[in-house]
């Protein structure tokens, strides 16, 4: 079985434009569960465009909530990461100009601090996937790196479904490092822009167990509301 993680942080961002409350990302947490949401992303950037460390720590502490909360590699974000106390921490890269994560994290040049910041996690009982691009080269520096997951960036692959491109290049990149990574051990997770279409293709690949998907449901749930858009999505996953 496939499983659904819901990426809230857009909600926050409604939310944050107009500085109050509503709509509240800790109701949506709890919604999203109801209704069939496997677990629960959030991004802590650090900006604090969207999700705030407040909204971080209320969401962590709902009951039987899985949570995986991305984080990039900075050390005041990864000290209030270990206070926030998920169940997951997908680290990704981050750069302040970014309108989202544009890419997969740069493993060569952070291994060091990754392997430590994952040791750490690993000690408070953490389970933490990299956001890698689909190369097969990551997918080994992850394993040496000693990590649980790696979350796979489906951007390229998205953005040529959308615009109806031929995307068989970068589905078979994203299905080699799946079942490479599936054979040395690590779980797929695999995430960004992705839509129906886009996620109905990707399904086809047994090796990823977990699809992060933020954007596309809460833009389509505007016209069809949460409940809709998350049960289809189950649907075209299972
Ligand atoms: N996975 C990761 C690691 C991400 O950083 C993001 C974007 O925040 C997503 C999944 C979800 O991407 P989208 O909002 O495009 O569905």
């Amino acid at each position: 079985m496939k499983r659904l993680g819901v990426n809230i942080d857009h909600i926050a961002t409604v939310r944050n434009a107009r500085g109050e409350f509503h709509p509240d990302p800790f109701f949506a947490a709890n919604y999203v569960k109801k209704k069939g949401a496997d677990s629960v992303t959030i991004h802590l950037r650090e900006d604090r465009r969207h999700i705030k460390d407040l909204d971080a720590k209320k969401i962590c502490s709902i009951k039987k909530l899985r949570v995986n909360l991305e984080i990039s590699i900075r050390d005041e974000i990864v000290k209030n990461a270990i206070k926030i106390k998920p169940d997951f921490i997908c680290i990704v890269p981050e750069n302040r100009k970014e309108i989202t994560t544009e890419g997969g994290l740069n493993l060569i040049k952070n291994k060091k601090k990754l392997k430590k910041i994952i040791n750490m996690f690993k000690k408070k009982g953490i389970r933490t996937s990299l956001f890698i691009n689909p190369s097969l080269k990551d997918v080994k520096i992850s394993k040496d790196i000693d990590v649980d997951c790696i979350e796979i960036h489906t951007g390229s692959f998205s953005s040529k479904v959308k615009l109806k491109k031929n995307y068989l290049d970068e589905f078979i990149r994203i299905k080699k490092c799946s079942i490479l990574a599936n054979e040395i051990g690590l779980e797929v997770h695999a995430g960004h822009g992705l839509d129906y279409r886009s996620t109905k293709i990707l399904s086809k690949i047994n090796e990823i167990k977990e699809f992060n998907i933020g954007h596309f449901i809460i833009g389509e749930s505007i016209f069809f509301g949460l409940e809709k858009v998350i049960k289809k999505f189950k649907s075209i996953i299972k």
